[in-house]
């Protein structure tokens, strides 16, 4: 029935009466004649729309409350659409090579964490391995845009763009911080923060974090 409404909706019905024919209608929501003109006998007996039958055709205006009806829908799909959203997801702490603390603390890269995320990091990454049934998420960030930090060049290598996204690691806020484009789907996601995240959540090898995105 809503389907008919937001047909009538689409034909300007909400804001003027408007003339239709039972066999255009029906071609429009893609019934048969019968079932368009019980689905506006439908919408009439629901007070959804007020109806005037002549025998030039139907003269049909949606009234308040199958505006209302219609506008209760849009604020679902907006809420499935437009909501800022917020991707949770879990990983496991562990210890890398010591590779973070170079790459964070490169000029390049350190100067835009302070211009474009506000924070002067603790020297190091995080590292977090994603478990297998939560590793969509790592697709979903690449998709997205995040925060640009561009590449540079600095002893005679060049350093590429990196991406970066506001998170909370159990509640405190961080960075998960990716490399623009990544060749490999892997399972690991690196954090960076002001703080030292090890001791300020009493982290250790094999402890699970719960991280926050708002997208
Ligand atoms: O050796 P690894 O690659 O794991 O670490 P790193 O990137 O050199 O960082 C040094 C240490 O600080 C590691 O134990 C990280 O887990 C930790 N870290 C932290 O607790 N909080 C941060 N915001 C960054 C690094």
């Amino acid at each position: 029935m809503i389907e008919a409404l937001k047909a009538l909706a689409l034909m300007n019905a909400t804001r003027e009466v408007v003339k239709i024919s039972c066999k255009d209608f029906a071609e429009k929501i893609n019934q048969s004649v019968q079932t368009a003109s019980r689905r506006l006998k439908e919408l009439e007996d629901n007070g959804l729309i007020e109806r005037t039958i002549t025998k030039d055709g139907q003269f049909v205006v949606i009234t308040e409350k199958g505006r209302d009806l219609l506008h209760r829908e849009y604020l679902d799909y907006k809420k499935i659409f437009e909501r800022e959203e917020t991707l949770k997801f879990h990983g496991m702490v562990f210890s890398g090579l010591g590779e973070g603390r170079y790459y964070v603390s490169l000029n390049g890269y350190r100067e835009q964490f302070r211009k474009k995320l506000g924070i002067d990091p603790f020297p190091g990454t995080l590292n977090l391995r994603i478990p297998k049934e939560e590793i969509g998420i790592k697709k979903r960030l690449d998709a997205e845009q995040g925060i640009k930090i561009d590449g540079f060049t600095a002893e005679n290598r060049t350093f590429g763009e990196v991406k970066a996204f506001k998170c909370k690691v159990n509640g405190l806020s961080a960075f998960i911080v990716m490399p623009k484009r990544t060749h490999h789907l892997s399972d690991v996601i690196e954090i960076i923060a002001e703080k030292k995240l090890r001791d300020e959540l009493n982290l250790k090898d094999g402890d699970i974090v719960e991280v926050e995105v708002v997208l």
